[in-house]
């Protein structure tokens, strides 16, 4: 399940729709950059890094190793969960192979996002940039290193020699204790311990025996390291390949790629967003959809719904199915504005840029779809749509080759409808 746009599609909500029926949700890529929203029954979790899955009773989840972790606010969301009354012991598992996240991660993100002459990215100041960066260069701290304290004291003693140094001569920034930070660490190694195994092998068990895996995707394609907005993207892969390589189960494993996206567009931080409403529809779809990141409270960027963008995700991840969320948020709209096309110098173009400054050369080609009157909020019969509804979805699965498989009128886990084609293939798919 992979968010279609720049993250917050909604993939919390659907994950916890569909887990239902699956032995394992995993988390893949990312860490407590994201925020995943799930209500049930009028009761809100935000989940960071533990898996939606963990909220059924079930389902086992898993974080694994292409994720970074922040043991402070893994234990903090584990502790959160329990006291909401979620079964978390024996639930959930840890990749050994995970990065860690450390304070001087955060250190140096945030020097480099204040420092003038730098690109600022935006980000959620959250230190995962600088980890997956010590992962890429061979330097950083896995959570098997965490467990072993001989190992994790020198780690730090050598790290935050190094951090220091470097923070200090780039940006004068104060250091941080290597003594303290060791002191900290290695308390909370002993709290982590329970849930760390190897979730790889974990995994290919659970798919040997019949059960069925759901990878839950952070972010979005258009935040993935590679084929985003770059740089004004996260620093992991959103993309349905990072499912693969985040968790070590094969690819030859994987059976659907279910891309999701809201009705509109939203964007949190810096960068391009081709479709954004600078008027007060924007502000309308902000109000509307309450549009305020779930991790940072920042307002979201709004804007419509982006064609050329989601055939480029489809592409990318292979979406066969696509899940529409927040169709609500359109109700009442006379008419919606849907980019259908790409100019770049006057000529059509089916590629994205490469480049995050060719952006500002896009012109969007709007089709204005006509809306309808009456409310789709919480309708949860396709058949009890408004027609132009209906004709808008049916658009959107046109124009990108996809197939609906659902679509969301709300945030609750009962706001939701399948498509028949889609709920059979899910019946199937179902643990054994
Ligand atoms: P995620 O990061 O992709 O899991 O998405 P977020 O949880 O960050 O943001 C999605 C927001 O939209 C959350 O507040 C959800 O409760 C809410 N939401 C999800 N689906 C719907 C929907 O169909 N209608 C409305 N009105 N809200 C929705
Ligand atoms: P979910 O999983 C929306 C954005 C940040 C910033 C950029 C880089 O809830 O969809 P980072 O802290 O990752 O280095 O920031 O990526 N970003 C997200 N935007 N939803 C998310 O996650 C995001 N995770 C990161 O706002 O622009
Ligand atoms: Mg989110």
């Amino acid at each position: 399940m992979v968010g279609a746009q720049w993250g917050d599609e909604g993939k919390g909500k659907i994950v916890d729709v569909l887990s239902d029926g699956f032995s394992v949700v995993a988390r893949y890529a990312g860490g407590h950059n994201a925020g995943h929203t799930v209500t049930i029954a009028g009761k809100k979790f935000v989940l960071q890094l533990v898996p939606c899955g963990i909220l059924r009773e079930n389902c086992t989840a898993v974080i694994g190793n292409g994720v970074v972790i922040d043991p402070f606010a893994f234990l903090k969301e584990v502790n959160t969960l329990r006291g909401a009354g979620v079964k978390v012991d024996g639930k959930l598992f840890v990749s050994n192979r995970a990065q860690v996240i450390l304070p001087y991660h955060r250190m140096i993100e945030l020097a480099a996002e204040t420092a003038p002459g730098r690109v600022k990215i935006g980000t959620t100041s959250r230190g995962i940039g600088p980890a997956y960066e010590d992962k890429i260069a061979r330097r950083g701290l896995r959570v098997a290193d965490l467990l072993d304290l001989p190992l994790l004291r020198k780690h730090i003693e050598n790290a935050a020699h190094e951090k220091n140094t470097i923070v200090h001569a780039l940006f004068n920034t104060e250091p941080l204790d290597a003594d303290q930070m060791y002191a900290e660490y290695a308390a909370v190694s002993k709290e982590i311990a329970p849930f760390v195994c190897d979730t790889a092998a974990l995994l290919n068990r659970a798919i040997a025996k019949g059960g069925a895996v759901m990878f839950e995707g952070a972010q979005g394609t258009m935040l993935d390291i590679d084929h985003g907005t770059y740089p004004f993207v996260t620093s992991s892969n959103a993309t349905s390949g990072g499912a693969v390589i985040g968790t070590g189960v094969p690819p030859t494993s994987i059976g659907t790629v279910i891309g999701v996206t809201k009705a509109y567009c939203t964007r949190v931080g810096e960068g391009p967003f081709p479709t954004e409403s600078h008027d007060e529809m924007g502000e309308m779809l902000r109000k509307k959809g309450n549009e305020y990141g779930a991790v940072t409270g920042r307002p979201r960027r709004c804007g419509w719904l982006d064609l050329p963008l989601l055939r480029y995700s489809v592409m990318i991840n292979g979406i066969a199915w696509l899940v529409v969320t927040k169709l609500d948020v359109l109700d009442g709209l006379a008419e919606i504005p849907v980019c259908v096309a790409y100019k770049i110098n006057g000529k059509k173009t089916s590629e994205i840029p490469a480049q995050s400054t060719s952006y500002d050369k896009i012109e969007c080609v709007y089709k204005k779809i006509p809306g309808w009157k009456g409310s789709t909020a919480g309708v949860v019969e396709y058949d009890k749509l408004p027609a132009k509804a209906k004709q808008y979805l049916a658009f959107v699965e046109k124009e990108t080759g996809t197939k609906i498989a659902m679509i969301s009128t709300g945030p609750g886990r009962e706001e939701t409808m399948f498509m028949p084609e889609f709920k059979a293939m899910m019946e199937k798919m179902k643990s054994k």
